[in-house]
Formats: C-alpha cells, sequence, structure tokens
C-alpha cells in the first residue's frame, strides 16, 4: 500500500517511543522508505541506533549537522519527504508546532514543511486533557493536520485513560489519504461484495465460493481517494476501513433490499456480490414450506429421507434492478465471472443489464490473491492485465472515472 512512499517519521520525548519502532516497521513492511528524526528527549527512551538499524538510513537529530547539505538538512528532509508523521508526538512539541518554535531539528522541519502531517500524540491523561493541549490540537487541526487521537487504557505512569499512542495499524490507515490524490472527493460509492447465502432450513445454506475480497479492497479504496462509501456485505467479507459505511447482509433478497435503500443520491453503484442464483422456495417433503424472505427457523430432520427434491426459484437480478430505477446512479458497473466467453457474455449483459460497463473476469480469480478481466463498456474493450487485486481496484477506479 506504501510502495515508493517517502515518509518522514518524527519522534518525541515520551514513553511510547518503542512503539514508533513497531509503526517504522509496519510503514517499511508495507512499501515506504523512512527516515527518522529524533528529538533529544526521544532518545532518552530508545537509542538512534535500534532506529538506524532497522530503517537502514542514519537517524536525524541535529539541527546544527553542517556535514549534511551546506546545513540546509532540515529543508532537504521535508523536500524529499511525501508525508511526515510525528509518533509519539508529545504535548510539549505540540505546543512548540502551534506557535512556530522552531528550536530543534524536528520543530524547525515541521515550520518548514509544506507537506502532509499526521500527528499521533500520546501522553498522561491530564496532559493531554489539558486545555492548553487541547486548544492546540484544535488549532493544528483547523491548519490541515491530520491528529490520530491517543486511546483510552492503561498508562505507564499507572493512571487509566485516553493517552496511548494509537495501534500503528490505525496509524497507517489514516496515513493511506494522505498519500492518494482525492479524485473522488464529493461523490457517493455504493459497492456490493461478497457471496450470498440462501438457508433452507436453520441450519443448511446455498452459497458460493466468492470471498469479498475485491468489492472490500474497492471500498477501502474508493474511500482512501475521498468518496463517501457505503459497502453492501455478504458473508465472509474481510474487514473494511473505518470510514466505509458497511451493511453486512445474509441472502440475495437481502442485499436487494439494503442496495435498494441505499442507492438514493449514489454517484457510482458497483455490483461486485457473487449473488446467488436462485433461492429455496420450498422443502418438498409435506414440510410447512419455508420461504425465504424469512430465516427458516426449524431445522428438517435427516431421519427417514431418502430422497429430498428442493424447490429453486430465481432471485432478483440486483444490478439490472439498480440500473433500471427511476433515479439510477449516475454509473453502475456490473462484475461478470464467466469460466468461457467472457466477452460474448458481458457485451450481451451490458445490453441487457443497461449498465454502464461490466467488469469480466474469468472464475479462476476467486478466491486468490490476483485479479484479471476485461474493462466492456459500448465503447470497447480493454483487456486487465493480471495483477495483485490491490493494484486490479486502483485501475478499475481510473477507468470508472475516466468513463464519467
Ligand atoms: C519518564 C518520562 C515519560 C514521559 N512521557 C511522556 C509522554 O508520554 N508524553 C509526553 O508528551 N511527554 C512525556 N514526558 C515529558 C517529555 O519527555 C518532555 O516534555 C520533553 O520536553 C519532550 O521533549 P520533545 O517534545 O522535544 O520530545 C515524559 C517524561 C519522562 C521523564
Amino acid at each position: 500500500m506504501l510502495e515508493g512512499k517517502r515518509i518522514l517519521l518524527g519522534v518525541g520525548g515520551g514513553i511510547a517511543v518503542y512503539r514508533a519502532v513497531e509503526l517504522m516497521r509496519l510503514l517499511m513492511k508495507q512499501g515506504a522508505d523512512v527516515q527518522v528524526v529524533m528529538t533529544q528527549s526521544a532518545q532518552q527512551f530508545v537509542t538512534a541506533l535500534t532506529f538506524e538499524a532497522l530503517s537502514g538510513h542514519k537517524v536525524h537529530h541535529d539541527l546544527f549537522d553542517l556535514t549534511k547539505d551546506h546545513g540546509m538538512g532540515h529543508i532537504q528532509l521535508v523536500r524529499w519527504a511525501d508525508v511526515v508523521v510525528v509518533a509519539p508526538a508529545t504535548a510539549n512539541f505540540i505546543t512548540k508546532i502551534t506557535h512556530g518554535i522552531a528550536e530543534d531539528l524536528l520543530t524547525t522541519l515541521l515550520l518548514a514543511c509544506e507537506k502532509p502531517v499526521l500527528l499521533a500524540p500520546a501522553m498522561n491523561i491530564s496532559m493531554w486533557q489539558a486545555q492548553a493541549t487541547q486548544d492546540n490540537i484544535q488549532t493544528l487541526k483547523k491548519r490541515g493536520f491530520t491528529v490520530v487521537e491517543p486511546v483510552a487504557g492503561a498508562l505507564a505512569c499507572g493512571e487509566q485513560g485516553a493517552g496511548r499512542l494509537a495501534e500503528p495499524e490505525t496509524i497507517v490507515q489514516a496515513l493511506l489519504p494522505l498519500l492518494t490524490a482525492q479524485s473522488l472527493v464529493g461523490q457517493r460509492w455504493l459497492i456490493n461484495a461478497g457471496p450470498t447465502i440462501e438457508a433452507w432450513d436453520a441450519v443448511r445454506t446455498l452459497s458460493n465460493r466468492a470471498t469479498g475480497t475485491l468489492g472490500a479492497l474497492l471500498a477501502n479504496a474508493a474511500s482512501m481517494h475521498g468518496a463517501e462509501v457505503t459497502l453492501v456485505a455478504g458473508c465472509g467479507t474481510p474487514v473494511t476501513a473505518a470510514d466505509v459505511l458497511r451493511i453486512d447482509v445474509e441472502s440475495a433478497l437481502e442485499m436487494l433490499q439494503t442496495c435498494e435503500a441505499q442507492a438514493q443520491g449514489v454517484d457510482v453503484f458497483v455490483d461486485t456480490a457473487a449473488v446467488s442464483d436462485f433461492r429455496f422456495a420450498t422443502l418438498d417433503q409435506g414440510s410447512a414450506g419455508l420461504k425465504q424472505v424469512e430465516k427458516p427457523k426449524h431445522k428438517l430432520k435427516r431421519e427417514g429421507l431418502e430422497r429430498l427434491h428442493i424447490e429453486l426459484v430465481a432471485n432478483p437480478d440486483i444490478v439490472a434492478l439498480i440500473a433500471q430505477m427511476p433515479q439510477r446512479p449516475k454509473q453502475v458497473i456490473a462484475f461478470a465471472a464467466e469460466s468461457e466467453n467472457h466477452l460474448a457474455y458481458a457485451k450481451d449483459k451490458l445490453q441487457r443489464k443497461k449498465v454502464d460497463a461490466i467488469v469480466a473476469n474469468d472464475v479462476s480469480n476467486m478466491g486468490t490473491k490476483l485479479a484479471s478481466g476485461w474493462w466492456v463498456t459500448a465503447n470497447g474493450t480493454q483487456e486487465i492485465t493480471k495483477q495483485s487485486k490491490e493494484k486490479f481496484v486502483e485501475q478499475l477506479i481510473q477507468y470508472i472515472v475516466d468513463c464519467a
């Protein structure tokens, strides 16, 4: 996710310095190149050697280091970075940058910084709640700083409360939008994902092999680009970013009802879900006849049954119904997984379902980390080569933007 990104990590002098090491490792694991600036106080807690050995770069801490760029290291460092992260950001540091104080390397480079800045404060709860700190945080937010607030828990000082450094994963999630072009700001996206499950009694179900990974990645990526995203998620769809409004559903009918209810005012609807084509109508053995609209409450007894006839009825076609709504989303995109004749089927679906584009793909993509396919519109077909699902969804967003 952070491949090729250059991150300047500022480390302030608080107990949570050791967690900045974890954060740096996570940033590097995601592909970022990380350079570290430590304050004098930070070095009281953890030596620069730890960061140096793990980052592969010399740690910066001296404003007056004449060996670097004719003494202009502080300017060069912020020019180098795509983004600056300060974790932990101490109460002292927050106060200094609010007031434009530039008395050491970290505060000076922050004053010279025109790049996005993320602050992750960590401190004793009273320090965090102090009016001075809260006023400073509000001022910095108004100036455009991103603040990942401390979380509640047991603090090093023995007290309980909000003051712990946020989890490294949370900090990385908050960082991603700062490094992503905000091309979808002001747009509402509705995406469905995952398999649907059709129950035929209280425990037995009919489903498919879809995992919901691609839809979840698309929802996260669209949100990262600034869209307001709602994801209608079938069972097992992976966890999505906090900014994505997620509604979990089971059956095709539930998914349809939820998508219809959410479709008002939507700019882009992307139907990535593997919706079950059929649901159970009745159980053909003299039982009460279970209707799938309501979840069955009883379990069918096996005893005495050598053969069971189950009647299936077709489920509604969600994407076609959304595409035919009187106030349909401006763009409706359907996924079509096929095992053969991909393009012929895609072109047929494009017309029949009255959608703006079909993402045709092979069923063999299901359950893997890779995706490939074709972007099919009335204007032609473009092949999307095999790549990671993360990259695939980025390319897809580009196609959708270009097609608008
Ligand atoms: C043991 C110890 C732990 C500290 N922990 C924190 C902390 O978690 N957060 C904080 O804002 N200050 C903490 N401080 C106070 C800072 O170290 C102090 O304000 C220092 O001036 C910060 O310098 P800096 O902002 O240049 O890194 C701690 C001090 C000590 C002695």
